[in-house]
């Protein structure tokens, strides 16, 4: 559908024209007076000079112009030479009608979908999930949702870390604990048994064991960095080992990614890009890409426009190792040669992101990825606890994940079961439900690349700027509608009102950006524009729900057109919810 804003655009546009004026100067902005009107153009000031006029006799031209416009109720010309311009209420009602009936609710879809991988989730292996996890799932699987709402075809791939240092320092301490498995046994013909030789708590247990014991003894750690090599070099029995570890592991993230709504569509790791790291790396010394450099095989990447230096992209140790840029690069062939993406976007730490602009200029100047493919670093900032430092548990530790999402779950039931009777299986599943969506909403209002303060009793707060106040108030709404079809009543085929109250106009205006603001999410990979919006939009109709008796209005047309109104936010919300990777429940 076209934007509201287009509407306006070519309307004032055709009105500079028809005035004598150019149609550049036409351009209109969100008004900076709210009270007095929606929108307002500043053109008449900036024309002022070429046409050798004063702004107000500009703007009076043009305001003549508009007169009998469909979009406008209301244009007046202003000192100095403002045009302030107020939306007829019918135009609005009847945009919004259209709205209703179109499936994407008047999303402009993209007619020319690309191809996008995203990357993210990325956790390692066998070391179990943690709060620093947290934001790459939440924050990646936003930007698919989103991607794909305007229609795009999206791959999201975890990138697992599942190919470094934590399989040997495992096997190590695994070959310690029960040197008589046989997977250490070099002369062992047999079968290797096809049960795993650990759970997936003995194995959180084992790898932070032996992360500690490498660290405080070289010899132990020697040992680790040769189980390592052996590994990556097509050793029997430890290949045994690592398929045990990734299957142990992969069922534990399955599920763990599961609760929190995360899902992938590929579940590859550093591990698959390993068979195209020789070709590669044969490529691009051949062609003059990669020098050695004190023994190491590397890639410069410095460019001249630089105004710090970025050194060169590792990779190959002096060892003959690889390194995490090796994998990044030989992960990119892979893509392409599979998905032929035309945008690869890496939802990773921030800190991280000296490395990809390395990786990318590499992968850019040898042509593993085409010119046109646009490689997109989407760093995220730190979660912090409320003293301002990394987020850790009361005891100082590092948090892990499903405690995190427990202690959420926790303090929702409280507020759930406060003061009222509820079912304890219902108050259960809404604890969970709106648990969600505190951590999700509490982590995606802030601007990705920020660092934030996770405030537990912030975010589970039904008021203010929360995931939870968002669903209180779809849940209203819900709870309102339900009552109007308890009376008998249809809830198709409504039509908004075409005069309409202050806050019921507002929230009318509210509505009618969602494309606009869908597409601006999508164009700038920013979830908290979503946010932004459908906390305005939860607090316009909130206004108005104080303001008007909706089911006891006795002008039975009139309450129509508020039920209309309310199907159409309900919608509206569901929507963006749903990109932003959570749901409401029905009652709460
Ligand atoms: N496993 C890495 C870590 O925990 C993140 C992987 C990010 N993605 C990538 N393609 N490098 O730091």
């Amino acid at each position: 559908m076209k934007r509201i804003s287009d509407f306006i655009a070519e309307e004032l546009a055709a009105a500079f024209e028809a005035a004598g004026y150019d149609r550049s100067y036409a351009k209109v902005t969100l008004s900076n007076r709210p009270d007095l009107c929606e929108y307002q153009c500043n053109g008449a000031m900036a024309g002022a000079k070429a046409y050798h006029k004063a702004p107000i006799m500009i703007a009076q031209d043009v305001v003549a112009k508009l007169e009998g416009s469909g979009c406008f109720c209301d244009v007046q010309a202003v000192n100095p030479g403002f045009i302030n311009l107020k939306l007829d209420e019918r135009f609005v009602a009847d945009y919004l009608d259209e709205m209703e009936t179109d499936e994407d609710l008047g999303l402009n879809k993209t007619d020319n979908p690309k191809m996008i991988v995203i990357d993210y989730g990325g956790p390692n292996v066998a070391k179990p999930l943690h709060v620093g996890h947290l934001r790459s799932a939440i924050i990646g699987e936003s930007v698919k949702r989103i991607a794909r709402k305007m229609g795009h075809n999206v791959l999201g791939d975890i990138h697992l870390g599942d190919w470094g240092y934590q399989m040997g320092l495992i096997i190590t301490e695994l070959k310690e604990r029960k040197p008589e498995l046989p997977y250490f046994d070099e002369n062992f013909k047999g079968e290797y048994p096809a049960e795993a030789p650990f759970t997936i708590s003995e194995l959180e247990e084992i790898y932070p064991t032996a992360s500690g014991k490498a660290k405080e003894d070289e010899e132990y750690r020697e040992c680790a960095l040769h189980a390592t090599y052996l590994l990556q070099n097509g050793h029997k029995g430890y290949t045994a080992i690592w398929n045990h570890i990734m299957h142990v592991s992969v069922n534990d993230l399955k599920k763990n990614y599961a609760n929190l709504n995360v899902d992938f569509d590929l579940w590859k790791g550093e591990s698959d890009a390993q068979a195209y790291i020789p070709d590669m790396i044969e490529r691009l010394k051949k062609e003059g890409f990669a020098h050695v450099d004190d023994g190491a095989l590397v890639i410069d990447v410095q460019e001249e426009s630089d105004t710090k230096e970025i050194p060169p992209c590792m990779i190959q140790k002096s060892d003959g190792a690889s390194l995490y840029g090796t994998t990044d690069l030989a992960t990119l062939v892979q893509r392409v040669k599979d998905y032929h993406p035309d945008k690869v976007i890496y939802v990773v730490d921030k800190r991280q992101e000296l490395h990809f602009v390395q990786v990318f200029r590499a992968a850019k100047k040898t042509g593993i990825v085409p010119s046109e493919t646009e490689l997109k670093f989407l760093g995220f900032g730190t979660m912090n606890g409320k003293d301002g430092k990394p987020f850790k548990t009361r005891e100082g530790g590092v948090m892990r994940l499903e405690n995190l999402i427990a202690e959420i779950q926790e303090e929702m039931y409280k507020k759930i079961t406060d003061n009222r009777t509820v079912e304890e299986e219902e108050a259960k599943n809404t604890a969970k439900t709106v648990g969600m969506a505190a951590i999700k909403y509490g982590d995606l209002s802030n601007q990705a690349s920020k660092d934030y303060v996770f405030d537990v009793d912030r975010f589970t707060s039904f008021e203010g700027n929360t995931g939870p106040y968002i669903l209180y108030t779809i849940v209203r709404i819900k709870s309102i509608l339900n009552k109007y079809q308890e009376e008998g009543k249809a809830v198709t085929g409504l039509k908004v009102n075409q005069q309409s109250g202050e806050s019921e106009k507002a929230l009318m205006l509210a509505l009618v950006k969602y494309n606009e603001m869908m597409e601006n999410a999508y164009e700038e990979l920013a979830p908290h524009k979503i946010c932004a919006y459908i906390y305005d939009l939860a607090n316009a109709f909130n206004h108005f729900y104080h303001e008007t008796k909706i089911l006891a209005e006795e002008n039975e047309a009139k309450k129509q057109g508020y039920i209309a109104l309310l199907i159409l936010t309900k919608k509206v919300l569901e929507s963006c919810i749903d990109v932003l990777g959570f749901e409401a429940p029905e009652r709460m």
